[in-house]
């Protein structure tokens, strides 16, 4: 109701500055719904959000955010394979993008990029994003270090829980970048555990999604070994999510940083 109120309020301020004088807009991004993202049913006296909506709202997050040249800038043109495993891994991107359209409503329709610190895996990640936006493909970007913070926050009231943690099931495409960063402890006896909260966070968004077939986009530090050893449940979905389209980077020589330094 409350949005409906905005829309109407948003409707009568651009009536009002047309009929002022003010010169009525030729282009839109989207000619479906002139750029209000709502569509209207005056009969009914209803309206439901265009299909350009979700993506426009993602954008929003993004520059609200303060990523959004980060953002802009990682595409497959500016993508430059140093060896045979980055062009690889470009290529499965690229493919992945082309076949998506054919795979998106199947169990296995996700990509991870796994690895080396500074092998192009969040570049890659945001290229595919990109790909898919200009396509009206609504992908929510989850920043996991920040995001799950905002999460965790709230953890001990539930509606807000739920709230939080529904952004993220409920996104149409989910790209999680850098999946359990700072997520980890060590115990007493030196292994490398997850954190409690960030399973419980985890487990809820990627078990969600599995049965509903929603595809995600996953970069992390950690190798799928690793992620399958933090939490078995959670880690064997996303293996199944991903299969064929796990990239793995391995070697200090894949960090892009170093290779322009030589
Ligand atoms: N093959 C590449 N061609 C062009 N730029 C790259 C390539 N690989 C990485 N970069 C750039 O190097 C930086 C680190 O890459 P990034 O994707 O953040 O690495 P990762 O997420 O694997 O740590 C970014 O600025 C990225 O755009
Ligand atoms: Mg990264
Ligand atoms: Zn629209």
């Amino acid at each position: 109701m409350d949005q409906l109120q905005k829309i109407a309020e948003r409707i009568l301020n651009s009536i009002k500055a047309n009929s002022s004088g003010t010169e009525e807009k030729t282009h839109y991004e989207c000619e479906i719904c002139k750029d209000e993202e709502w569509l209207f049913d005056i009969e009914n006296n209803t309206a439901r959000p265009c299909k350009c909506r979700e993506v426009k709202l993602y954008k929003r997050i993004i520059e609200s955010s303060g990523i959004t040249e980060a953002f802009l800038q990682r595409n497959f043109n500016n993508f430059k394979p140093t060896n045979k495993i980055t062009a690889d891994a470009k290529a499965m991107a690229m493919d992945y993008v082309k076949k998506f359209d054919s795979i998106k409503n199947l169990r296995n329709n996700s990509i991870a990029f796994l690895g080396q610190v500074g092998a192009g895996k969040t570049h890659l990640s945001i290229a595919i994003a990109n790909e898919f936006m200009k396509r009206n493909i609504g992908v929510r970007y989850m920043q996991y270090r920040e995001d799950i913070t905002r999460i965790k926050q709230v953890a001990m009231d539930e509606e807000s829980y739920a709230k939080e943690i529904n952004k993220y099931k409920n996104a149409t495409v989910l790209l999680i970048d850098d999946l359990y960063k700072n997520a980890t402890h060590r115990t007493r006896a030196g292994y490398e555990v997850l954190n409690d909260a960030d399973k419980r966070a985890i487990f809820e968004i990627v078990n969600y999604r599995y049965f509903k077939n929603a595809p995600m986009i996953i970069s992390s530090e950690y190798l799928i070994n690793d992620i399958i050893d933090f939490d078995e449940g959670i880690g064997t979905r996303i293996t199944e999510m991903c299969k064929g389209h796990i990239i793995e980077f391995q070697g200090q020589e894949l960090n892009y940083r170093l290779h322009k330094a030589l």
